[in-house]
């Protein structure tokens, strides 16, 4: 079949036939009619991501390579951030993120077990799950309902002398009060985790989040702000904090050649590491206890693709989100509506609703996904009450909660939330809009 072409011929005419197969067998959707399944969110491409995808199969590459290269590199550029990581997940990320504090390279600042990192317990849970898996003590404290994030009001009776880090979200994709946390750390010498995981793409006081912080994260599952299937990276302003996420990212080693490569430092053989004998095999000395986290080059090719949509994908996001909230506006006195902090401007993952008292949140779940529109739950409500919490509640030790969890109980019984993401036109919106009046109003 490819017997009188060159490869680069071959692979072209492959690319051709991929890009007219997703032509016309992906993205042929129909106009939205009502009681067609909407889901709160879903992967948005074209024909861009698939040939680029099959190039790199093509490639067969398969590990980190040139795609991983181009995406953190673009990435970077993107969120004006000097140094970005390609992991398989945005959990991987958190992972990393945290672990990369506990590294004996940073000193006297490195968390050790016991140590104490401020969160909350309203969000995803491998947010905190870093910190309990390490033997670190999460500290809790509620949260403030529009905004659905840290009440910074209670970060100076979190604090102890042990307290090293906070570590928290931007609740789907709404920043939190960053200039009051970050003064907050700095005050305290803490470092500050923004686990940026449902916000790609918010801006505060004009700086993209997750780089205003020590370390940021972001999750590259299909629902979130852009996709590569499963992915996530961790990135920061701070080199030595990249050295150790690097290290521990791949297997926990010191050497920095990247994969199928050897001696770029050209001292592969020559120095003298720990105890080891003279000139033992940089390749294989290990400054970590580390993990393999590394993303494969066919994730990182979808990824290039779709960062070049992204812009478009948060302009999207967000006036969708506008326009549901205006459609919604006339409801205040039942439904709570979401709203900014100061200085933010939310690249938003869900639009999240509370109901008030006498409005059941069950119901109008029930009424809506009644309807076809796909409801989320803020994601754990409140971490505290589920089953793997059991052990740590029953024993009242390895955490402390810091005054209430009032608010965040509240949001566990009374929030939800629809989408917002950029597959969704205006009759979808106007649709969920509808449906929402009806299941208050019934
Ligand atoms: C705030 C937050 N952090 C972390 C994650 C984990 O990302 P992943 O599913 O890629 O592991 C999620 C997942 O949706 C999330 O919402």
């Amino acid at each position: 079949m490819f017997e009188d072409m060159t490869e680069q011929q071959a692979r072209d005419q492959i690319l051709q036939q991929v890009a007219a197969y997703c032509d016309t067998f992906h993205n042929q959707k129909p106009p939205f009619e009502p009681g067609q399944r909407i889901p709160y969110a879903a992967r948005v491409y074209d024909r861009e991501e698939m040939t680029t995808l099959v190039d790199s199969a093509l490639e067969f590459w398969l590990t980190a390579g040139r795609y991983t290269d181009e995406f953190e590199q673009a990435l970077s550029k993107f969120l004006s951030v000097a140094h970005c990581s390609l992991v398989n997940s945005g959990s991987s990320a958190n992972l990393l993120a945290f672990m990369a504090l506990t590294s004996p390279l940073l000193g006297e600042r490195a968390v050790l077990r016991g140590d104490e990192v401020i969160t909350i317990a309203c969000g995803f849970p491998t947010t905190v799950a870093p910190i309990v898996q390490f033997g670190a003590v999460p500290v809790f404290v509620d949260v403030t309902i529009p905004q659905y994030n840290i009440d910074v009001a209670m970060l100076e009776e979190a604090v102890s002398p042990r307290t090293k880090a906070v570590m928290i979200a931007h609740t789907l994709g709404n920043p939190f009060d960053l200039d009051a946390v970050k003064a907050f750390c700095t005050r305290h010498k803490l470092w500050l985790i923004e686990d940026n995981c449902d916000a790609l793409g918010s801006k505060y006081r004009g700086t993209y989040t997750g780089t205003i912080g020590d370390i940021g994260t972001s999750s590259f599952y299909p629902p979130h702000h852009m996709t590569m299937g499963e992915g996530g990276a961790v990135y920061t302003n701070d080199a030595l904090l990249h050295k150790i996420v690097r290290s521990m990212r791949d297997w926990g080693r010191d050497c920095v050649c990247p994969s199928g490569m050897d001696n770029l430092c050209q001292h592969r053989f020559d120095r003298q590491y720990g105890e080891l004998p003279k000139g033992y095999d940089h390749k294989y000395v290990y400054s970590h206890f580390g993990y393999n986290l590394k993303a494969t080059d066919l994730q990182a090719a979808v990824g290039c693709a779709q960062l070049k949509k992204l812009p478009q994908f948060i302009e999207r996001r967000k006036s969708n989100f506008t326009r549901l909230k205006e459609a919604l506006s006339d409801l205040q006195e039942k439904l709570i509506l979401p709203e900014a902090c100061e200085g933010a401007d939310p690249s938003w993952f869900g639009f999240l609703i509370t109901c008030r008292a006498g409005i059941s949140r069950d119901a109008v779940v029930q009424y809506l996904e009644g309807k076809g529109i796909q409801t989320r739950m803020l994601f754990a409500g409140n971490l505290l009450r589920h089953p793997c919490f059991t052990d740590m509640r029953e024993s009242g030790e390895g955490y402390r909660v810091v005054g209430s969890l009032t608010v965040t109980d509240q949001i566990m019984r009374d929030a939800f939330w629809v989408g917002v993401y950029p597959g969704m036109t205006d009759a979808v919106i106007d649709f969920i809009a509808k449906s929402i009046h009806e299941s208050v109003n019934r």
